[in-house]
């Protein structure tokens, strides 16, 4: 059946919808998943949508990008979506045929801003609303998580509960909590165009703490530590201490191996631009970088000069006293 002739049969009143947003790790990736904390927050402005309608005698396949593919021949890099919605549908009982799931995302992939984690959010409350069933937060992030386990081997659950939550969080070993913020501040997000593996990412730093055992360890247990005393500057206000944790962090970050030429340009520009702090985001090894703003103007003439230093984009996102 030609691609036309699905998108006729899907009915977008009668779908069955889901959605997540991306995220963005203000302090903590890589070091919380060795259980150290992290602090995340929801970047609301990029949305991942999944709508799910019923179809005649067809495996379940999938419309995205243009094209419609079934769930046995996704490839590779959508392996984990196909893990979220066989999860989704075990969990509801559902059999797996005679549907058709119509992803849209404005999350760009592997950039470390939760993009797998968001669409395993979307097509799992996708199923959810299909079955007119229910879901606790800890069921969802369990079906979540094995997808991205699927995604990247060994994941902390950072990005499964950023990219659900409402606001800053704090994210340690599964558990987490609201953060508060004391005064308002703004976060530029900076795309180096480069696309990182998460599992790569993981692996090299994996690698270093194997083969550097005791600067391997210092460095996780101070990435800890950076990501504690940011608790306390958010909670403040402090825009610049706040700034020179991320610096550290970025330091650490690249000693471990995750940095990038690309994330170094935009950090340097971020910096130079006035930016109290700036750092890679994610995984690293290429995709995003953020820096710390005091006020819009400042991030308008922030995010001016990542551009300048061939950022592909960004995304200037409000971080809200709470
Ligand atoms: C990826 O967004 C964050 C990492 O810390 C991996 C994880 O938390 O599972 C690099």
């Amino acid at each position: 059946m030609a691609t036309g002739e699905f998108y006729a049969l899907a009915n977008e009143q009668g779908a069955a919808f889901g959605e997540a947003h991306a995220k963005s790790i203000l302090m903590g990736e890589h070091s919380v998943v060795y259980g150290q904390p992290a602090i995340a927050l929801p970047v609301t402005s990029l949305r991942t949508m999944a709508w799910i309608d019923r179809v005649e005698d067809s495996p379940v396949l999938f419309s995205m990008d243009g094209e419609v593919i079934s769930i046995d021949e996704l490839p590779n890099r959508f392996a984990s979506i196909a893990a979220a919605t066989r999860a989704a549908l075990r969990k509801f009982g559902l059999p797996e045929q005679d549907l058709l799931i119509r992803l849209r995302s404005g999350i760009p992939p592997a950039a470390g801003l939760g993009g797998s984690a968001a669409v395993a959010h979307a097509v799992i409350d996708a199923v959810r609303d299909l079955a007119d069933g229910a879901l606790t937060e800890a069921e969802r992030f369990e079906l979540v998580q094995e997808a991205e386990r699927v995604a990247h081997g060994n994941p902390s659950g950072l990005d499964a509960t950023a990219t659900r939550a409402a606001g800053p969080v704090y994210f340690q070993r599964g558990k987490f909590h609201p953060l508060r913020v004391g005064k308002k501040m703004w976060l530029v997000i900076g795309d180096t165009g480069v696309r990182g593996s998460t599992s790569i990412a993981v692996a090299r730093v994996r690698g270093f703490v194997d083969s550097h055992r005791v600067r391997g360890q210092q460095l996780l247990d101070d990435l800890g530590d950076l990501t504690d005393a940011a608790v306390r500057h958010l909670a403040k206000g402090d825009i610049t201490r706040l700034g020179q944790r991320m610096n550290a962090a970025q330091s650490a970050l690249d000693e471990l191996g995750v940095g990038h030429e690309t994330i170094s340009d935009l950090v340097t520009a971020a910096r130079l631009a006035g930016a109290s702090g700036a750092k890679l985001t994610g995984a690293g090894c290429g995709g995003c970088v953020i820096a710390l703003a005091d006020s819009v103007d400042h991030a308008d003439l922030i995010a001016h000069a990542m551009m300048g230093a061939n950022a592909v984009a960004t995304w200037t996102v409000e971080v809200n006293p709470s």
